[in-house]
């Protein structure tokens, strides 16, 4: 399959105008936040050294990169976004929390150099898709871990169908907040849903990579990586997968055992 994805449309994704209201899709959304307690377990498993550099790519508002900043202090963070705007949000969330560890950094990744085997994790939810040359970042990435080092990636690979969506999403937050409220948060977050149909507009029409879980691991073992562990996620609508770059003889383990179910 060609994972090329072809030049962006006009009716492309409008990153900055979703990063004002990201984190409240975030914050009403229970399967958003199965993801991030995944990459929470995921993270209390690795096992790293003081100063080990944790890279987060198309890492938006910050909420992976905040819990790997929060979970590893001594460790570094490079969270990596194209867009300033999802950046800012990061930036205020990292003040709040008080993380010195985390660098925010506004870079396209296809610009992103670093020195090979320099990463010990990398991190990618829901932006390889968006990426112009998903294979190409997967490749990268693997020049860039160290032996022994772990991707946690979560990618969208089927197009949303975004009626089914909006109620499950209203139905959920009605039942923790109430319909006054949930109203309220659906009308300042409508902007989330005509982001979120322009993104199936794009996977629909092929300008966004789309996958099953196993195409999707492949593209991780074509560039090298052993699959560790994989399932789907975000109520079936994303694949999801821990793998490794292996090592010669793993003198140095940087997980305490290798991923089990449930992540
Ligand atoms: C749907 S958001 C996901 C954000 C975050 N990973 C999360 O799951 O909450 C996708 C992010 O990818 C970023 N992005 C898209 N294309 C990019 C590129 N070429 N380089 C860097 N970031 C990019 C967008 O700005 C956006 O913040």
């Amino acid at each position: 399959m060609n994972m090329k994805t072809s030049p962006r449309e006009l009716d492309g994704v409008d990153w900055r105008s979703y990063a004002a209201v990201y984190d409240l899709m975030a914050e009403i959304n229970p399967a958003y936040q199965e993801l991030v307690d995944a990459y929470r377990r995921f993270a209390t498993q690795l096992w790293l050294h003081p100063d080990d550099l944790l890279l987060e790519l198309g890492a938006g508002t910050g909420n992976f990169s905040l819990v790997a900043a929060d979970e590893w202090p001594k460790c570094r963070v490079l969270h990596v976004d194209a867009n300033e705007g999802m950046n800012d949000q990061a930036r205020r969330k990292r003040e709040a929390l008080g993380l010195t560890n985390v660098e925010m950094r506004t870079q396209d990744v296809a610009t992103l150099e670093l020195p090979d085997e320099s990463v010990t994790v990398v991190t990618v939810v829901h932006a390889l898709y968006a990426f112009p040359d998903p294979a190409a970042v997967i490749r990268r990435m693997f020049r860039w871990l160290r032996p022994g080092g772990s991707v946690f990636a979560c990618d969208p690979g089927r197009p949303l169908d975004m009626t089914e969506w909006a109620r499950y999403l209203f139905q959920s937050s009605r039942a923790e907040r109430g319909w006054l409220r949930t109203a309220w948060l659906f009308w300042r977050g409508r902007d989330v849903a005509r982001q979120n149909r322009r993104i199936a507009r794009s996977q629909v029409a092929g300008s966004y990579w789309r996958h099953d879980a196993q195409s999707f691991a492949r593209a991780f073992t074509d560039a090298g990586f052993e699959v560790e562990f994989s399932r789907t996620a975000y109520r079936g609508a994303s694949d999801l997968l821990v793998a490794r770059k292996a090592v010669a003889t793993a003198a140095v383990p940087l997980r305490r055992q290798a991923v089990e179910a449930p992540l």
